[in-house]
């Protein structure tokens, strides 16, 4: 059911149920982070293997490093910079954080959300949430309220309605376990915005800032329909029934489909429309589905990682 009452969200939470919620990135599938049972039913109605761990959404710094085992200046200092909002951090973890969470790792990712209904929820629950995107495992992830009752609807018995989610992509994820803090995804925060808080960072191997190859890239935020990146391979041929997704107005002789991101080819916007663009182009019954790729810098990198990763198939 689709409903705005943080009261019976929070009723629901505690007696370890799932709530889907808003979050200013995509829509969270949320349990109570600390009930082993709770988060085990998370990657059920996700289909999603258990080797995945989850965030942690907290209210405020503090209840996040109360589950960190040790606290950093680092950790403070883009928490000050960043929070609320869409920068997850990886710390090493307390005891208390079931391994079902952390997929057995010692380390957790903690992140406090900036959407105001999260914050409600997370404020009068008292208590920390766990939660993935809520869509299938692999899928392309939830905007608003309605992608996530199409996609799991049936599965739980609550969707918090916060509206269109403003940044559109996931949030960026930092490992702080090492000596040098290390890119793990990119997201919503931009990488520039991190440097220009901490100085330079790493980025992960298997990142897409690293991968020379496509292949590498596992699928994911995938939609049914096949989707490759816009090139001169690509165009449409007579025959075909081929969408377009266009980051700024372009010429669309051809297609059978068109969804322009932003008119002026402003990535935050491009972001914010994302995933309904998608999905709206998934419902079409096309061919295929070819897309332009931004430019890689701010949120454009994060744009790219989740187009990359959804023409895998
Ligand atoms: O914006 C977001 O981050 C959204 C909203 C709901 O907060 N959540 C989200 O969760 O995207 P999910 O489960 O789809 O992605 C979690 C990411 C994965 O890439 C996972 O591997 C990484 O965080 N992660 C979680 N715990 C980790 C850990 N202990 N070490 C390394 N990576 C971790
Ligand atoms: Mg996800």
């Amino acid at each position: 059911m689709i409903s705005t009452s943080i009261e019976d969200a929070v009723h629901l939470l505690q007696n370890g149920q799932l709530v889907a919620f808003p979050t200013e990135t995509v829509y969270g599938l949320g349990a109570v982070a600390l009930n082993a049972q709770a988060v085990a039913r998370i990657f059920e109605v996700k289909r999603r293997p258990h080797f995945d761990p989850l965030i942690v959404h907290v209210a405020t710094a503090e209840q996040a490093f109360a589950l960190s085992a040790e606290r950093s200046r680092l950790a403070e200092r883009l928490a000050e910079a960043f929070w609320p909002g869409p920068l997850t951090l990886v710390l090493r973890k307390i005891p208390a954080v079931p391994d079902i969470v952390t997929s057995g790792l010692g380390s957790v990712a903690l992140r406090v959300p900036a959407h105001p209904m999260a914050l409600q929820l997370l404020v009068a629950l008292d208590a920390p949430v766990a939660a993935p995107s809520a869509n299938r495992f692999g899928r392309v992830s939830p905007t608003q309220a309605a992608h996530v009752q199409a996609d799991l609807g049936a599965e739980i018995p609550l969707i918090l309605d916060g509206g269109a989610c403003q940044k559109g992509v996931e949030s960026t994820v930092l490992s702080l376990l090492n000596e040098r803090p290390t890119l793990l995804r990119p997201g919503a925060t931009a990488r520039e915005d991190i440097e220009s808080v901490i100085g330079a960072i790493a980025v992960a191997p298997g990142t897409p800032a690293q991968l020379h190859s496509p292949g590498q890239l596992t699928s994911h935020y995938a939609p049914r329909t096949p989707m490759q990146p816009l090139s001169l391979e690509s165009l449409p041929g007579a025959s075909e029934r081929v969408g377009l997704l266009a980051m700024q107005p372009r010429s669309t002789a051809g297609y059978a489909a068109v969804e322009v991101l932003s008119s002026t080819g402003n990535l935050l916007e491009a972001a914010a429309e994302l995933f309904s663009a998608l999905r709206r182009l998934d419902s079409q019954h096309l061919d295929r589905i070819v897309c332009e790729m931004p430019p890689e810098h701010g949120i454009g990198v994060a744009i790219n990682d989740r187009l990359a990763r959804g023409c895998q198939h």
